[in-house]
C-alpha cells in the first residue's frame, strides 16, 4: 500500500513537471469534434453551440487580430499564433502542439471543452458518460476534472496576460453556462463511442 503512494505521489510530479499549465499527461485529447457529436442537440443544452458562441471558441483566432499582433510586437513576438507566451492559454491543444500530425486536435478550436473538462479519452464514450452523470464512477480516474475556481485561474490570471480582466468565478460561470436542462435528455447521441 505504502509503495503504491510513493509510486503515484512520483507519477504526479514528474506530470507536474513535465507538463505546461497543469495538462494532464495519462488521458489524450479527443478534440472538439468528438464531443459535438453528442452535445449538440438543443435537447440536451447544445453545448457544443453555445460554447461555439462564446468567447473560447475564438481563443485562437484572436492571436492573430490586431491587439494580438500590436502587444505581441511589444514584447519582441512575432507570431503570436506560434509562440507557446500566448498560445498556452489560448489553445487547448498546447500541451501537444509538438506532435499535432498524431492528434485529434487542433489550435484553430481554441479553448475548447477538455481545456475546463480535462483530456476526454478515457470518459468520452456513452457508457462511461452516462455513469459518471448518475455517480456510478468516480470523475478523477477517468479525467474528468471537477470544475473549480482554479481550473479557470490556470488562465484567468493577470501573469502573461496582458488583457487581464479582474475574474470573480461566479460571474464568469454564469456568462458561459451550458446545463443540461431540467428533466432533458441529457447527451442524446445515439453513438455509442461518439463516431459520426
Ligand atoms: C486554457 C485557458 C482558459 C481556461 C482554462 C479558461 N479560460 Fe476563459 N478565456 C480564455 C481566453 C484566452 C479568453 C479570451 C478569448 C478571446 O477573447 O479570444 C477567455 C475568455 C473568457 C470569458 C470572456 C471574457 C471575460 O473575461 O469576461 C469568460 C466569461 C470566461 N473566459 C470564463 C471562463 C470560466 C468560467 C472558466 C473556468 C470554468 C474559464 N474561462 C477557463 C482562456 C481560458
Ligand atoms: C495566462 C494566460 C494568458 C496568456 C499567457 C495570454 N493570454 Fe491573452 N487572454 C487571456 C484571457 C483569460 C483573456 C480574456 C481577458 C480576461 O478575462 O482576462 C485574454 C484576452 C486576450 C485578447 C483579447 C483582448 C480584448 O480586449 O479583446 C488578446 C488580443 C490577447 N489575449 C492576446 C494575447 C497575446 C498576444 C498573448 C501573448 C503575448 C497572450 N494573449 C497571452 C489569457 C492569456
Ligand atoms: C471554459 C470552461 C469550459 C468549457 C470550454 C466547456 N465547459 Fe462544459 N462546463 C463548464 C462548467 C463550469 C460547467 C458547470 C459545472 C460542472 O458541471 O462542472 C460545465 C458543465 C458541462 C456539462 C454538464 C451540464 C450539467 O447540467 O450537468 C456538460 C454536458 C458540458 N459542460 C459539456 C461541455 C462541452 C461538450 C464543451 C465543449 C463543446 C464544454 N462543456 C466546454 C466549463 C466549461
Ligand atoms: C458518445 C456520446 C458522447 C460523447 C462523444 C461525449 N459525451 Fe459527454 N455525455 C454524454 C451523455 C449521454 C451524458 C449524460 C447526460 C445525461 O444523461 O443527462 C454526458 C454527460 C457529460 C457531462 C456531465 C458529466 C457529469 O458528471 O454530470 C460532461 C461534463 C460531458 N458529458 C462532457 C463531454 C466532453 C467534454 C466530451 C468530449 C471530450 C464529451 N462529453 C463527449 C455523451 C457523450
Amino acid at each position: 500500500m505504502k509503495s503504491l503512494v510513493v509510486v503515484s505521489a512520483l507519477v504526479f510530479s514528474l506530470s507536474v513537471l513535465v507538463s505546461p499549465v497543469g495538462a494532464e499527461e495519462k488521458f489524450d485529447f479527443v478534440g472538439v469534434k468528438k464531443c459535438k457529436v453528442c452535445h449538440k442537440k438543443p435537447a440536451s443544452g447544445e453545448q457544443f453551440g453555445i460554447w461555439q458562441k462564446g468567447p473560447h471558441a475564438k481563443a485562437f483566432e484572436t492571436l492573430a487580430g490586431e491587439k494580438a499582433m500590436a502587444e505581441a510586437a511589444k514584447l519582441g513576438i512575432k507570431n503570436p499564433q506560434e509562440a507557446p507566451e500566448c498560445l498556452k492559454c489560448h489553445v487547448t491543444a498546447f500541451p501537444v502542439m509538438g506532435d499535432l500530425a498524431n492528434q485529434k486536435i487542433t489550435m484553430e478550436e481554441g479553448v475548447s471543452c477538455e481545456s475546463c473538462h480535462g483530456a476526454g479519452s478515457a470518459y468520452y464514450k456513452k457508457k462511461t458518460m452516462v455513469a459518471l452523470t448518475a455517480g456510478e464512477i468516480e470523475p478523477g480516474p477517468v479525467g474528468l476534472t471537477v470544475i473549480d475556481e482554479a481550473t479557470c485561474k490556470r488562465c484567468h490570471t493577470p501573469e502573461g496576460n496582458s488583457f487581464y480582466k479582474e475574474f470573480d468565478f461566479a460571474t464568469a460561470v454564469k456568462k458561459i453556462a451550458h446545463p443540461i436542462p431540467e428533466g432533458g435528455s441529457g447527451a442524446s447521441g445515439d453513438e455509442d463511442d461518439g463516431d459520426e
